[in-house]
């Protein structure tokens, strides 16, 4: 027995070193120590052995299957670590290698040119106000004098949000109601900006968004006239368009204002003469007029001591003037082509 000991250690030995993959070496693990291999008949053959002799062999068996053991757990172990190497291999990092740096996300088209809007009139001593975009009947309608069977109010312009038990609310049509909010705060005078999104209900087309920015622009103070807004209008054409570009006025009706006008922006692509992207070679730019005294009644100003003057511009449409963007639409599809030229700009 003890001889067959002897050459089942040299067996298993060998066998174990001959494995060259984890598979294999399990599979010498049963044919070496398992329970029907010769080694684990002569450990059950124990039994049959007298004392002395069963102590003598017994030690032996022992000492074997520890020796066995080991060589086999250092195998397993040997084949781990050859794993492990070839991970870390596989997943090497060359330093070496120049970095590749993240492409920087930049500022969308409209945002560039509503803080650039804004800035001239900061520049021009105007404060900044913000307000909702979810407005109330009477602020984005009544108290702009738009009475109740006014079209502005018909369900194909605006956008009613269906908030259960509030049918006053309505997704503001324009920022003008801004200018309510302003005078109800404080007293004359006043010169604000009121940046802001605004919702019509509108099909979209080169010049139509359903979803826009508009900025509002206000004015009261004693002895304001028409000249104060012209004036103001002209320089804020000239510092976002440059002197080359002509603008015009019209009248227009607005029932907050009296008298009103429209502004127009020669056209970028046909500079007047007419095309695809205008029409009549002219592009609308905002509304504008000085404030129907019945607003600034409304908001607890003197009419007959104060008068005012107001606009409301679109920024996707200075965005197209300034960029000669030929599709309004281009400025919300995300596409990154477009997008990416505005990197740097500001
Ligand atoms: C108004 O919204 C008035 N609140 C402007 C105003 C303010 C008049 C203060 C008098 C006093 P209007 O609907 O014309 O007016 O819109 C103003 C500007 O928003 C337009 O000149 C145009 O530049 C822009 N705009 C209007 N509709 C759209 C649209 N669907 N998509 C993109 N821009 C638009």
């Amino acid at each position: 027995m003890l001889e067959q000991l002897e050459s089942e250690l040299a067996r298993g030995r060998a066998a174990f070193e001959a494995a060259t993959t984890l598979e294999e070496l399990e599979a010498a693990q049963v044919s070496v120590l398992g329970r029907k291999s010769p080694f684990g008949q002569l450990q059950r053959g124990l039994g049959s052995l007298d004392e002395a002799q069963r102590r003598t062999v017994g030690a032996r068996v022992n000492a074997v299957r520890a020796a066995l053991t080991d060589t086999l757990e250092a195998r397993r172990a040997a084949f781990r670590d050859a794993a492990d190497s070839a991970l870390l291999e596989a997943d090497r990092i060359d330093l070496s290698l120049p970095g590749r740096r993240p492409r920087g996300g930049s500022l969308h088209p409209l945002t560039l040119v509503e803080r650039e809007v804004i800035e001239v009139f900061v520049r021009l001593g105007f404060r900044v106000v913000q307000g909702p975009e979810i407005e109330d009947d009477w602020h984005n309608f009544q108290a702009l004098n738009i009475p109740p069977d006014h079209p502005a109010r018909t369900m194909k312009d605006t956008i009613y949000p269906a908030i259960p038990g509030r049918t006053d609310l309505v997704l503001r049509t324009e920022t003008s109601a801004a200018q309510i909010r302003t005078m109800q705060s404080q007293p004359p005078p006043v010169h604000i900006v009121s940046p802001g999104r605004v919702y019509r209900r509108e099909t979209s087309d080169a010049t139509h968004l359903p979803v826009f920015h508009q900025v509002e622009c206000l004015v009261v103070d004693e002895g304001i006239t028409f000249a104060h807004l012209k004036g103001t209008l002209e320089i804020v054409a000239k510092a976002l368009f440059g002197q080359s570009r002509r603008i015009r006025l019209g009248p227009a009706y607005f029932p907050f204002v009296e008298p009103g006008a429209e502004v127009g922006v020669s056209c970028f692509k046909c500079d007047g003469a007419g095309c695809r992207v205008c029409g009549n070679g002219w592009i609308e730019l905002l509304g504008s007029g000085m404030v129907h005294p019945q607003v600034l009644e409304n908001c607890g100003y003197d009419s007959e001591r104060y008068t005012g003057f107001a606009f409301g511009m679109g920024v996707e449409r200075v965005a197209l003037l300034k960029y000669a963007i030929p599709d309004m639409r281009m400025l919300v599809e995300n596409d990154a082509r477009f997008l990416s030229q505005f990197e740097g700009v500001a």
